[in-house]
């Protein structure tokens, strides 16, 4: 054990095994290093492997004080191993294999480096509380999307036990069921039961053992020592507060991203969290453009539609008459990859940039950018909101369908996409966005909640008191 970091508090860093998950919890890590903190950053063995595929080992390398780790995440090797994992396999492999794997690290790594004063866990890798009560080690759980949704996983046992859900069939998909009103969560008056995470109508496989999965994990968040979100109390004050009467103590401390822009040290600037390999010349393109004049399409690492579902936003997209800048990653289409109708190709020829995978926050960031055409995962609310990007969402699954309901209804910082879309309506709301009157109001209310985040992360801010608060007692677990 090296004789300088003896003292130094260590923390062990253990996102979910998903892009949403990994990239919250890396600029979290980035962030307590900056205050001192030895970081050993867990991955899951495939995961470890794309990242050294996408940017190259010498970024993951040699870093001061700053170590990557893997355990095996129990499935068999793919047969592509550059695409999205099954979420119930990977959640159930993970929930069931990868406690002992996980002991036997934090001895290696505490001889190695130096004795493990915190583990920091995502909310979903719950099988780490097992392993911190066994070897003693005080564990904060991350939960890495925005508080509401917590608040709507947290009402699952109470739909099921008042027999609002499971759906009794598929027709209750389409016969207007999902549009009664669930007045169980007063801070989000309103909601109704599909703007609920629609595990929960257990309808397609898996979705039986997620339920089971989401309730275990709820259940045992109440066993850590406190829990940090990436969200600001200015955007969320009110679900905070009624989170704090039921799960151990919160600490706010988002956009993580800000924090990490204004501490995190430079020497890690490398250090990236791109599954995919990035293609950074759409920012180029970007640049030829006039401000507010270009809609950024993306739906994130696991939304996959239908063939239909993709040439229906091809022509929405086409018949708005806006440039657009389309990240379609290799496996956004169920079967083979996107094939895009050659006329909508040849139309849009001079508007259009298409890539596989972007360097978003830069692309968000852009003054080009006027609208953002999202899936609704939480990184991607938070990103936008930073930059001040209305939103038009297009929600798929977990936690999407209540970050689109906050979003439209709570912020009024974006328009809702019908689940069965449309050309016509793409088109219509992506007008509407750019250049209509509901549009500015929303422009409006999102630069609103962005200068509020900022204002968040200064000196004085809530989520910089907030994470002052939580070094605070990260340090303590060390004395
Ligand atoms: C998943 C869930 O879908 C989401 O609802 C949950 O909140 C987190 O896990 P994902 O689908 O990946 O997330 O969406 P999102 O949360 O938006 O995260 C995607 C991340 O990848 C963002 O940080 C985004 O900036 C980044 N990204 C995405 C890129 O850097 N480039 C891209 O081209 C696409």
């Amino acid at each position: 054990m090296a004789m300088e970091q003896e003292k130094k508090p260590h923390a062990v860093c253990i996102p979910a095994p998903l892009q949403g998950h990994i990239n919250p919890m890396l600029k979290l890590a980035k962030i307590l290093h900056s205050k001192g903190f030895i970081i050993t950053f867990v991955n899951t063995e495939f995961n470890h492997q794309r990242l050294l595929r996408s940017q190259g080992s010498d970024a993951l390398s040699n870093l001061p004080s700053f170590h990557f780790e893997t355990i095996p995440d129990g499935l068999p090797p793919p047969e592509n191993h550059d695409a999205s994992q099954d979420i119930p396999s990977l959640a159930k492999s993970v929930d069931e294999t990868c406690l002992d794997p996980f002991k036997n690290l934090l001895t290696k790594v505490s001889d190695s480096y130096s004795p493990i004063t915190c583990i920091v866990s995502d909310f979903l890798m719950g099988f780490t509380l097992a392993a911190a009560t066994e070897l003693g080690i005080p564990e904060i759980l991350v939960w890495t999307s925005g508080a509401g949704s917590l608040l709507c996983y947290n009402q699952y046992q109470n739909l099921l036990e008042k027999g609002l859900m499971p759906l009794k069939d598929s027709s209750f998909l389409v016969n207007g069921y999902l549009d009664t009103v669930v007045d169980c969560i007063p801070t989000m008056s309103g909601i109704r039961l599909k703007d609920f995470p629609p595990f929960i109508r257990i309808i397609y496989p898996g979705d039986e053992y997620m339920v089971k999965f989401l309730c275990a994990q709820v259940e045992r968040a109440k066993m850590a020592s406190a829990i940090i979100f990436n969200t600001f109390h200015e955007l969320e004050s009110d679900i905070l507060d009624t989170i704090s009467s039921m799960f151990p103590p919160s600490y706010a401390i988002g956009p993580f991203h800000f924090l990490e822009d204004k501490i995190a040290d430079k020497s890690l600037a490398s250090i990236k969290s791109n599954l995919w390999k990035e293609e950074p010349e759409c920012l180029k393109w970007l640049d030829s453009k006039p401000p507010l004049s270009v809609i950024y399409v993306n739906f994130g690492s696991i939304v996959v539609m239908t063939p239909q579902q993709l040439v229906e936003f091809c022509w929405g997209l086409a018949k708005s008459n806006y440039s657009f800048l389309w990240i379609i990653r290799p496996d956004l289409v169920i079967g083979d990859s996107a094939v895009l109708p050659p006329e909508f190709l040849e139309e849009t020829s001079d508007r259009r940039f298409l890539a596989g995978w972007c360097p978003q926050e830069q692309v968000l960031n852009h003054p080009s950018i006027g609208g953002f055409l999202t899936h609704s995962g939480w990184n991607s609310t938070l990103e936008s909101i930073s930059c001040g990007v209305p939103m038009i969402c297009w929600p798929f699954f977990a936690d999407q369908q209540t970050n689109c309901w906050l979003s439209c209804n709570k912020w009024g910082i974006a328009m809702e996409i019908d689940n069965d879309v449309k050309s016509d309506e793409v088109k219509n709301l992506v007008v509407e966005l750019m250049s209509g009157a509901k549009g500015n109001v929303i422009r409006k209310n999102v630069t609103d909640l962005k200068n509020k985040a900022e204002k968040a992360c200064t000196s004085s801010g809530s989520s910089m008191a907030d994470f002052e608060k939580l070094i605070h007692l990260m340090q303590e677990f060390s004395k």
